[in-house]
């Protein structure tokens, strides 16, 4: 699973969020890694306890609540508390690695198995060169590079990398979710009929057909989910 998520914040929403960061303190960002992971990771972080990071984790996780794709994409069950990283100057990478499949909240402790990752760019692709999220499937590279706002989701167990920012400064958000649907096939499927169904009702209409599909869509939904 590789999605992009578009139009997360809105410009009022980025701009809020550039006034925090410029009130922001940054540390080293080896502590949210786990052993391999921080071994090659070289990168920033705005302090978990910071109140410039509780004010952005507000505005992220509201425009993430409202937003369908997001929704029916991941189907959450548990969201980890974003973060924000940054990658410039001396710090600007983050090596090949995968995500730990379980992390520990720092606020109430609670487990979270990390079935989905989830990037949001928070500065545009002009302001930095370099610093490409590329994620390996299995069958090729994908190099990711989206506009502010703009998200990708992809499965928490494939290898990915920040490269080397060479310019300029690379700003984004992170996080991972807990889905209710743990397996990624039944998900991708959820998500293939969500999508057709909200394709036939804009085309359609709600007649028979698309009630008795959303009934299926919710009786898998039942059949797979823990919520
Ligand atoms: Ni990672």
């Amino acid at each position: 699973m590789l999605r992009e998520i578009k139009n997360v914040l809105d410009p009022g929403e980025l701009r809020a969020i550039h006034a925090e960061l410029g009130r922001a303190q940054w540390q080293r960002g080896g502590d949210s890694a786990g052993a391999q992971a921080a071994a090659v990771k070289n990168n920033e972080q705005l302090a978990h306890e910071s109140e410039a990071m509780r004010a952005i984790r507000q505005i992220v996780l509201q425009a993430f609540d409202r937003h369908p794709v997001f929704f029916s994409a991941t189907l959450p069950k548990r969201v980890f508390p974003p973060r924000v990283n940054r990658y410039s100057g001396a710090t600007n990478a983050f090596g090949a690695h995968v995500d730990n499949a379980i992390r520990f909240a720092p606020d109430s402790g609670l487990r979270i198995r990390t079935d989905i990752s989830c990037t949001l760019f928070l500065n545009q692709p002009e302001d930095y060169e370099g610093g490409e999220l590329l994620i390996r499937d299995g069958f090729r590279d994908h190099a990711i590079k989206l506009a502010a706002g703009d998200a990708i989701v992809y499965t928490g167990s494939t290898v990915h990398e920040v490269l080397p920012v060479t310019g300029g400064v690379r700003l984004a958000c992170f996080f991972w979710i807990e889905s209710m649907v743990r397996d990624a096939t039944a998900r991708q499927l959820l998500f293939d009929l969500d999508t057709t169904i909200m394709r036939l009702r804009a085309a359609h209409g709600d007649d028979e057909s698309s009630i008795a599909l959303t009934g299926t869509y919710h009786n898998l939904l039942r059949m797979w989910a823990e919520a």
